[in-house]
This record gives structure tokens, C-alpha cells and sequence, in this order.
């Protein structure tokens, strides 16, 4: 039975995509700059070859007021086998952003998924360890101090499913407190950068988020230079209405800046798939109206930003393989592949507006 019922939900899954290419929203006509309607910064994420696309460049120049690196802002792009450093990828971003008038946010200097090897050889040894990493986070906070407006310091140490914190070779040699000691190297080698926590499915997930605010609360009462919370808000079109909202407005209560920070919503993932197309799009533009809501509703000083993670829909991480089961047909952010104006687009613009 559940073969059979299976394949009837692939067929009418498969039936719609078909569909969908066909019916694709049509644009929606010119669009003033984001940026000028917005009483908060807006964010691309962005890679260093993209600045050589003038299409791109623009685009961003003309609706955004900062970048944050997607991939070359990380370890896996600047930490090198033989311990050594080459920042020369995220060099290019944070420089050529500047010569765009555009700022940039750096992303990301701790994260489970992403651990330069030299600390493999260190794993067990406590102190080595403690001294390695204070010399890495300072050694990266400090290279890019005074060109950055701020970091994200740690990235997605919370678990998906309400069982606390990630297991990760800095916890595993510094106990929890990596997540401080992070904050405090990176305050020490850029005394200016506003310092951020980040996690994805806060939105999706009140068990994760209540373990996301419960360790922000254990470092606000360490005294940790923590200045701020990114909730990544990477969604489902069929995101339940509110879901947004009530995290921003969580998160705000602890009166640190908020960020959603790499904000796309995905018309092929999530339960929906058997909505209708201009359901998932209707969706995605109600999301995107209440992000933006969510942060006009706190006070303006903790009002960090939002940031969408790709420009144009062929930019987005979500037309890659593996990711949507390798599917290429979504359509997640504010321009479609032409660089064009989508409706949810203008629906942004009028919610930042309001
Ligand atoms: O394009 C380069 C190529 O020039 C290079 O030679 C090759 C060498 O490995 O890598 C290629 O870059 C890939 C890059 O994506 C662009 O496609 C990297 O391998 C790949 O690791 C990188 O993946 C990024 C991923 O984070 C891991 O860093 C994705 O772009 C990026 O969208 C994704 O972003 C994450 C956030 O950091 C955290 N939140 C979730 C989000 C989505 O997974």
C-alpha cells in the first residue's frame, strides 16, 4: 500500500514540476532599489567571480548594501593542510564590495562543518588545542578587523532535534565553552566587528530555537561580547504563517541585534510539494513580507539586517546538486535567472515600505 501510494505522490509531485517549468511567473516590471526603501541593510551572499559578472555586479550594487562571502569566507577556502593561511578569495569579495560602495559581513569563523586539519593533531591535547585555536580565531578575525561590519563568529551549534549542542572537535576539546572563547578571540582581535551566533531552522524548529536562545542567555551571563543572533531562515514556500515572527521576535527579546542571514524560500522543498505553483509562490511572497515585517517590529538599533543567501534564482545553492534531490527548477529568491524583478520582489519592497 505504501509503495503504491508512494509512487501516486511522485507521479503528481513529477506532473507538477513538469508544470511548473511551463508556468513560470511572469516578471514584474521594473523595481526602484531595494536598498532605498529599506530602513535596514540588505545583504547578498556573494562569490568572488561573480564581482566579473556585470549582470550580477549591478544587480547587487543597485538593490544591496552588503555582501557576505557564500563559501570563501571559510575555513574550507582560507585554512590550508600545511597550517598556513591564503585570505586571498575573501580578499577579492571584501575589496571589491568596497570599491562598490557595498559593506561586507564575515562569514563564518567557527563552524562544526569545517575544521582546518591542524587541529586534528592537536585533538586531545587540551592545552595545545586551547592555544592553536585562540591563535586561529584571532589569526582570521584579526586579518579582516576594521573591513568586515561584523561575523559570524560560531556557526549552527545547536542540534535539529531539541537534544542540545552539536558534538564537533572544538567541543570535544574545549567543552561549550568554544562557543565563548570564540566570541572573546574574535573580540580581541577586531575590537569593533558586531559579533554574531547563527543557526538554521530556528523557524521550523521550537525545540532547536529554545536551545539556540538558552546558549545566547548562558553567554550573555558570561559576559561574552556577543552583539548579535542570525537565524538563517532558509524555508519551505509552505513555512506555517507566523513562524517567522515569533523567532524574530524571540531572538529580540534578549535585545541583541537580529539578522536573518541568508534568507531563500525554496518552492521545491517541505511537505507542500503536491501545492499548487502559484500557491508555493503566493507562499513564498507572504514569507518574505513577514521577514521583512518581523524586523520592522523591533526597535530600530536591533535591527541587523536582512540578507538573502543569492541574487538571482541561478545563483542560488538550492539549483546545485545534491541539494532539492539535485532538482534545477527552483526559484527561491528576489530575481529570476535574467536578473529580473520577480513579484515577491516587489512584495519585499512594499513591506519594507510600509
Ligand atoms: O566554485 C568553487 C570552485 O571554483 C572551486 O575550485 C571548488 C573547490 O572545492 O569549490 C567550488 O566552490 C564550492 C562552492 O560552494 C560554490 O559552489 C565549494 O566547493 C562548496 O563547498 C561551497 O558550498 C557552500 C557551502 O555553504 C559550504 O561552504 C555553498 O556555496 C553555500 O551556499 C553554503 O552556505 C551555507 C552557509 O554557509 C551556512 N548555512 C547553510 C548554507 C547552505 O548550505
Amino acid at each position: 500500500m505504501i509503495a503504491a501510494t508512494r509512487r501516486a505522490v511522485l507521479a503528481g509531485a513529477g506532473a507538477l514540476a513538469a508544470c511548473s517549468r511551463a508556468s513560470a511567473e511572469p516578471p514584474a516590471g521594473p523595481l526602484p532599489p531595494l536598498k532605498a526603501a529599506a530602513p535596514f541593510p540588505l545583504g547578498v551572499c556573494a562569490m568572488s567571480e561573480q564581482f566579473d559578472d556585470l549582470g550580477w555586479s549591478e544587480l547587487v550594487r543597485t538593490h544591496f548594501d552588503r555582501v557576505t562571502p557564500e563559501w570563501e569566507m571559510k575555513a574550507e577556502a582560507y585554512a590550508k593542510p600545511d597550517g598556513s593561511y591564503d585570505f586571498s578569495r575573501a580578499d577579492r569579495i571584501v575589496d571589491a564590495a568596497a570599491r562598490r560602495g557595498l559593506s561586507a559581513f564575515g562569514h563564518t569563523i567557527v563552524w562544526y562543518s569545517q575544521v582546518p586539519r591542524r587541529f586534528e593533531a592537536l585533538d586531545g591535547d587540551r592545552r595545545a588545542f586551547a592555544e592553536a585555536y585562540r591563535a586561529y580565531v584571532t589569526r582570521v578575525a584579526g586579518h579582516f578587523a576594521g573591513r568586515v561590519a561584523g561575523w559570524d563568529v560560531v556557526n549552527e551549534p545547536v542540534l535539529d532535534d531539541g537534544e542540545g549542542y552539536r558534538d564537533c572537535l572544538w567541543r570535544r576539546n574545549l567543552g561549550m565553552d568554544y562557543v565563548r572563547l570564540a566570541f572573546e578571540h574574535a573580540r580581541e582581535a577586531d575590537p569593533e566587528a558586531v559579533l554574531f551566533l547563527n543557526e538554521y531552522n530556528l523557524e521550523q524548529l521550537p525545540a532547536k530555537r529554545a536551545d539556540f536562545l538558552r546558549l545566547a542567555e548562558s553567554l550573555l551571563k558570561a559576559g561574552a561580547p556577543i552583539g548579535g543572533l542570525g537565524t538563517q531562515t532558509h524555508v519551505p514556500a509552505d513555512l506555517k504563517s507566523g513562524a517567522i515572527r515569533q523567532t524574530v521576535r524571540e531572538l529580540g527579546a534578549l535585545g541583541l541585534k537580529v539578522h536573518v542571514s541568508e534568507l531563500d524560500v525554496s518552492l521545491n522543498r517541505g511537505p507542500g510539494l503536491l501545492s499548487s505553483r502559484q500557491a508555493l509562490l503566493d507562499g513564498q511572497k507572504r514569507i518574505v513580507e513577514e521577514a521583512a515585517g518581523a524586523l520592522l517590529d523591533l526597535p530600530p538599533a536591533q535591527r541587523w539586517g536582512l540578507t538573502v543567501w543569492g541574487a538571482r534564482d541561478r545563483d542560488s545553492w538550492l539549483r546545485r546538486p545534491p541539494e532539492n534531490g539535485g532538482r534545477s527548477d527552483d526559484a527561491p529568491l528576489l530575481f529570476d535567472d535574467e536578473g529580473r524583478p520577480k513579484p515577491v520582489a516587489h512584495a519585499l519592497a512594499a513591506a519594507l515600505g510600509r
